[in-house]
């Protein structure tokens, strides 16, 4: 499913353009999708250090987005996704500068298998990256809001940080939550994209795969 949503993906990149690339097992299906259309693309923006290095592997050019002033399409995996769009992400540790590419993109899409389609976000423990000196108060914090933060041990993000998962919490109004949890000081960005959903979903079903736009 997460390769033939990859396949799918290709339909939505523009010939001549720059376009954002995301992290993770969907996102490597998608690169090596990209690999094949390499001569119609003018570069990608990587999202982690991980992308970048697939992306060269396959010959793409690899731009720093301080280089680029818009992207055209943004395309990448999430780890739960609403019928609104809202999405969990964050689960390869790459959520910031996730984030940061797909605010740069006129268009975002999520490419996901069914099991990711979700009513209600929480169910998937929510990443949150903060500075590692934060990390004790930003866990009370979090406690305050209802969640249960745990480190996730061994794991470095590529800004130097650390992710604190957070379990337990049922979230009813993701675009509130994600702006709550990014006011706490301490905190680099938390893996929802609420206040930033995806365009369009590409989700991989046994019957194909389906196209759905924000309701
Ligand atoms: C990485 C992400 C990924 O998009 C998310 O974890 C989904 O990954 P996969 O495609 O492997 O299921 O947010 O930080």
């Amino acid at each position: 499913m997460k390769k033939a949503v990859a396949k799918a993906a290709i339909e939505q990149v523009p010939s001549g353009c720059i376009i954002g690339v995301g992290t993770g097992s969907t996102a490597n299906y998608f690169i090596d999708e990209l690999g094949k259309i390499k001569g119609r693309l003018e570069g990608a923006v990587a999202s982690s250090e991980a992308t970048a290095a697939r992306l060269k592997s396959h010959g793409i050019n690899v731009l720093d987005l301080n280089s680029v002033d818009e992207l055209e399409v943004y395309v990448d995996g999430a780890d739960e996704i609403t019928h609104n769009m809202h999405m969990i992400k964050g689960g390869g540790g790459a959520l910031t500068r996730e984030k940061i590419v797909a605010a740069v993109s006129r268009k975002f899409v999520c490419v996901a298998d069914e099991t990711k389609l979700v009513d209600i976000l929480g169910n998937f423990p929510l990443p949150v990256e903060v500075i590692p000196m934060a990390r004790s108060y930003v866990s009370r914090e979090l406690v305050k809001l209802g969640g249960q933060p745990r480190l996730r041990t061994g794991f470095t993000t590529d800004n130097g940080n650390a992710i604190l998962d957070v379990h337990g919490l049922t979230i009813m109004n993701p675009v509130e939550l994600e702006g709550i949890i990014n006011q706490i000081t301490g905190v680099v960005t938390n893996g929802l994209f609420a206040r930033r959903p995806a365009d369009l979903l590409l989700l991989g079903t046994s019957n194909g795969v389906r196209q759905i736009k924000a309701g």
